[in-house]
């Protein structure tokens, strides 16, 4: 598994600025210079993209299923508890997505509790901070070695 995107949904931008106790101090550009770099290492071919609307988070998942990416790791942001629209892309678009949260989730308020995206991924991250996105290529990359040895 080579081609991955990684999308951040709304107010992902504003990381490192909003609720540093929560999302942390780090800027968003900061934390995709070191997934592209994680990436890299891992021999593979990472493209990010962030968006506030939920519109643009589906025209990106469609462009996915068009340019043949293999994994998608997807931050949906609040969008995460209600969007419909969103998960219901994420299962059009059949290609193996991972849902990374940086903060944990069911440690908060009631409404974060429920992922109604999450249903339409492999699997979750949740509270791992930055990291989790790296743990999501990780996935990858042992879901591509184990698919190699059978
Ligand atoms: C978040 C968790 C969501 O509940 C919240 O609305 C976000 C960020 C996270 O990364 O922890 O915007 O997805």
């Amino acid at each position: 598994m080579k081609k991955i995107c990684i999308i951040h949904g709304p107010n992902l931008n504003f990381t490192g600025i909003r609720e540093q106790g929560v999302y942390g101090k780090k800027n968003l550009d900061d934390i995709n210079k070191n997934i592209l770099a994680k990436a890299e290492e891992m021999g593979m071919d990472a493209d990010i993209f962030q968006s506030n609307y939920e519109g643009g988070i589906i025209d990106k998942l469609q462009q996915c299923y068009f340019d043949g990416v293999e994994g998608i790791i997807i931050n949906p942001g609040a969008f995460t508890h209600y969007s419909y629209a969103l998960r219901d892309a994420i299962a059009s678009v059949k290609i193996p997505t991972i849902e990374v949260h940086l903060s944990n989730i069911h440690q908060r308020d009631e409404f974060r509790h429920k992922s109604v995206t999450a249903a339409s991924c492999i699997g979750q991250m949740c509270g791992f901070g930055e990291n989790g996105y790296i743990l999501a290529l990780m996935a990858f990359k042992m879901m591509a070695e184990d698919a190699k040895k059978s």
